[in-house]
């Protein structure tokens, strides 16, 4: 198994250029940005991705990239998927905990994180969103970034966010918007 696993890693992890980095940070505090340097380069990578579309639509919602309050919106987009660095799985077992989750429930990742091992680290990856809110409030970030790490999967009707800027955020996540 191992070996498929090289090669899927191998595709997919691209680690973000200096530059990226650099660039992503210039929107991040300092608690933000250690907890961004913790993430993998796989999602840093996707995470820069989606703030590179969030930057280059944001007069979508009024906004350019100098206005400070376009700021909260790109440490949304580089951080909503900060809690997946809490598991420490991989990509065979982010794959395991993605069928886990379909053939389980979602309701099940809370008693799975309370055994141990790989149980434990799919029980993990499965709440990552509340442990993303979790990081972020600990991180003191604007109260709209630590709301879309603990919204962004749930359906639109229980979003708390303006509904323009999520749905920004949203495209962005699913890769539907370019990235200029
Ligand atoms: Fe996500
Ligand atoms: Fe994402």
């Amino acid at each position: 198994m191992h070996r498929a696993e090289r090669f899927v890693r191998s595709v997919f992890s691209v680690a973000p250029s200096p530059e990226q980095v650099l660039w992503a940070s210039s929107f991040l505090t300092a608690p933000e940005q250690r907890l961004f340097l913790r993430m993998s380069s796989v999602d840093q990578s996707h995470s820069i991705g989606v703030a590179r579309a969030v930057a280059a639509h944001l007069d979508q919602v009024g906004l350019d990239e100098s206005d400070p309050e376009a700021v909260w919106l790109m440490a949304a987009a580089l951080l909503h998927d900060v809690g997946k660095s809490v598991s420490g799985l991989g990509t065979y077992g982010r794959v395991v905990a993605t069928v886990s989750e379909a053939l389980g429930g979602s309701d099940m990742g809370a008693h799975w994180a309370e055994r141990s091992g790989m149980t434990r680290k799919v029980g993990l990856y499965m709440q990552y969103p509340q442990l993303g809110a979790d990081l972020l409030a600990l991180a003191e970030s604007d109260d709209r970034v630590v709301a879309w790490a603990l919204e962004h999967h749930l359906p639109q009707e229980q979003w708390t966010l303006d509904e323009n800027c999520a749905l920004l955020l949203q495209q962005a996540d699913d890769g539907r918007l370019d990235k200029a």
